[in-house]
């Protein structure tokens, strides 16, 4: 995945994100002024450099959005940590040891800090909900209902759940995500449920870590092999392979292929 590319795969995938209901409430364009050029280009140069050193980081900053913008908006929430007044999200379930970027994010602000100085800025939030994380969040053992339900309550609808689901297209799964899916699930290819099991022992407290990518094919790629995998039975995390079940996601899947 080229810089740029990654970049703009980053920046539409967070302006899809906005579409979430809550945020337009918290964030006010009027923040930015024309001078926003200048903050743009200091963020972008500092994306690309850090998915340089680590290709990864491009998947790793766009599960940061999505995480951040399920907690009442895309407000910063989630780069909070914890005070005497709030528990926040960094400890949450789908968050803890798993959602990366945070030195990238903090490195960036400081560059934007040094380029605008006192100029530019967004209203980020001030308080942060570990258990808001939790419930809004969705956890891949999640069925295809749960997921519809969950992505209903951001105002988002099962297309938009489906397109979204894509960015799985890149980056990686810790084995904790996926060993029941490879281990107890049947709606998988057994040659690729054998593969994973090798590096995934079925041992809880086991290779928790271990990781595997959720695009077995090009998972440092933007494309559409996260769909065509799941035709073939081979995603990665149960909640990934309930997008094509025989339930009412199976046609719009189809069509992104
Ligand atoms: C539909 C419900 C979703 C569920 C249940 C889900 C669940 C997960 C899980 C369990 C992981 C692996 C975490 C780990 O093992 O540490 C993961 C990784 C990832 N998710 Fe999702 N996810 C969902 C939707 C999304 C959306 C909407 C986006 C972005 C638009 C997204 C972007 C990513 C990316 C890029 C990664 C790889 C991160 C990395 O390599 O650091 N996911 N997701």
């Amino acid at each position: 995945l080229s810089s740029f590319s990654s970049m703009a795969v980053i920046v539409s995938m967070a302006l899809l994100l906005l579409l979430v209901k809550s945020s337009s409430a918290q964030l006010s364009t009027n923040l930015y002024p024309l001078l926003a050029l200048s903050y743009f280009s200091t963020v972008k140069s500092g994306v690309q450099s850090a998915i340089s050193a680590e290709k990864r980081m491009g998947a790793s900053l766009l599960r940061l959005f999505f995480h951040d913008c399920f907690v009442d908006g895309c407000d910063g929430s989630i780069l909070l940590d914890n005070t005497s007044n709030f528990t926040g999200e960094k400890d949450a379930l789908p968050n803890k040891n798993s959602v990366r970027g945070f030195d990238v994010i903090d490195k960036i602000k400081k560059q934007v800090e040094k380029a605008c100085p006192g100029v530019l800025g967004r209203r980020d939030s001030t308080t942060a909900s570990e258990s808001a994380a939790n419930n809004n969040i969705p956890p891949p053992s999640s069925s295809l209902s749960n997921l519809i339900s969950k992505f209903s309550a951001q105002g988002l609808s099962p297309k938009r759940h489906d397109c979204l689901s894509g960015a799985h297209t890149l980056g990686k799964a810790r084995c904790i995500s996926f060993r029941a899916h490879i281990y107890n699930d049947s709606d998988i290819d057994n040659s690729f449920a054998k593969t994973r099991r090798a590096n995934c022992p079925s041992k809880s407290g086991s290779g928790d870590n271990n990781l595997a990518p959720l695009d077995f094919e090009t998972d440092t790629e933007f494309d559409n092999y996260y769909y065509k995998n799941l035709i073939i039975k081979k995603g990665l995390l149960h909640s990934d392979q309930e997008l094509f079940n025989g339930g009412s996601a199976d046609s719009q899947v189809k069509s992104s292929c």
